[in-house]
């Protein structure tokens, strides 16, 4: 069999690596890895390459940043040159960003069989990019792998036939069982002065919340108020730090005592740092379910999540974006009123093992 498997964007490395370990495992398959090249600062992705071990990709479309529209359509037309000389029987793609959709599209119309890992999470909110990408992705995917029953609910809900959805877990979860020993080697505590559960983490990146003066203004002063009692260590996502600096809002983030800033981290020290926080505070998606396995509290900065087994389930609490949520959700926290959770099941570090067995055994 000859896949075809795509990452495009930072939240895809993780999700790839586990697959991609597995598809090797299979001899007579042949795997080609596709970068599309959304996501190009060495920080965004060489650095999660290097700490997940996946090889070099062995094509990289280089599309880099755009309108959702340009960039999507960029992806498209040089995804569409490598299935033509490649002629793969299958496509991989995993999560929800501008590569998912664009490159499940182009290989749905060539009639290439499409697997979509992480099918069928819906947030319900059409305004977030992802959603739309989330659905249409689904709509003509052949494999919808699920990662928990909402989901499989969700595409039931959408008319998909049962006949293509598969419940097998968490992938991202893979990563993080196969990685957290690792991880915990990682110095960044040390780097960064700080100490376990003394500090909490921070990170900040959907245009809802950040390329609008007034909802950036107000999550920035509830974390003025949160910093006078705890060390906030927040790695900046390019599109925050281009947002500050446009909408003239470093005032209220340089300089301050107990706001720690660094550049995005590579996936190790990542892990290392949520794993010992006192507590995160997300507009993630992905980050909202690493915190859940590690039963660390997640606060996430948005009004819906298209991940609520994680709220149903685990630590974590959907907060929104106004001051005042976000400053008592904290500060409950601090005052030891946290929430407690418990694992998802199939959150069990065998995803791509559930993914590939029935690739193999279906037609
Ligand atoms: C994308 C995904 C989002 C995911 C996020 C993780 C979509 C619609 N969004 O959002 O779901 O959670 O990745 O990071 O696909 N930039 C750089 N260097 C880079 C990449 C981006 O400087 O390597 C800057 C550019 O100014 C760019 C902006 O960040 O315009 C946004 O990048 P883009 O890929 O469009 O979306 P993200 O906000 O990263």
């Amino acid at each position: 069999m000859k896949i075809v498997t795509v990452a495009g964007a930072r939240p895809n490395f993780m999700k790839i690596a586990p697959i991609i370990k597995e598809f090797k495992k299979h001899r007579g398959w042949e795997n080609l890895l596709v970068h599309t090249g959304q996501h190009y600062d060495e920080e965004m992705c060489k650095f999660f390459f290097n700490d997940l071990g996946i090889s070099e990709p062995d094509v990289n479309l280089g599309v880099g940043s755009g309108l959702q529209g340009e960039q999507t359509g960029k992806i498209m037309i040089e995804f569409e040159k490598i299935l033509f000389s490649h002629k793969p029987d299958l496509v991989t793609v995993v999560g929800d960003v501008n590569s998912t959709l664009a490159c499940a599209l182009v290989a749905a119309k060539l009639h290439i069989k499409v697997a979509h890992v992480e099918a069928g999470l819906r947030s319900f909110d059409k305004l977030m990019p992802e959603e739309v990408n989330r659905k249409l992705t689904d709509q003509i995917s052949d494999y919808l792998f699920a990662p928990s029953p909402d989901a499989v609910e969700n595409l039931i809900k959408e008319g998909i036939p049962e006949s293509k959805i598969f419940l097998v877990g968490n992938i991202m979860i893979d990563t993080l069982i196969n990685f957290l020993k690792k991880a915990e080697k990682s110095d960044i505590l040390k780097r960064l002065r700080l100490s376990k559960e003394r500090y909490a983490v921070l990170t900040l990146h959907r245009p809802s919340n950040v390329d609008n003066r007034q909802s950036l203004t107000e999550i920035l002063s509830a974390l003025n108020l949160i910093r006078e009692r705890i060390k906030i260590v927040f790695p900046i996502h390019p599109r925050m730090q281009k947002q500050i600096k446009d909408f003239g809002l470093e005032n209220l983030i340089l300089g301050k005592n107990n706001f720690i800033i660094t550049n995005p981290l590579g996936y190790l020290e990542f892990l290392k740092l949520i794993s010992e926080a006192k507590f995160v505070l997300t507009d993630s998606g992905g980050i909202q379910e690493e915190t859940t396995v590690l039963g660390i509290p997640c606060l996430t900065l948005r009004k819906t999540t298209e991940r609520p087994i994680t709220v149903k389930m685990g630590t974590n609490i959907v907060v929104g974006s106004g001051k005042k949520d976000i400053v008592d959700a904290a500060f409950n926290v601090l005052e030891g009123k946290a929430k407690k959770g418990q694992v998802p099941e199939l959150w069990d570090g065998k995803t791509a093992e559930r993914i590939v067995d029935i690739l193999a055994n279906s037609d």
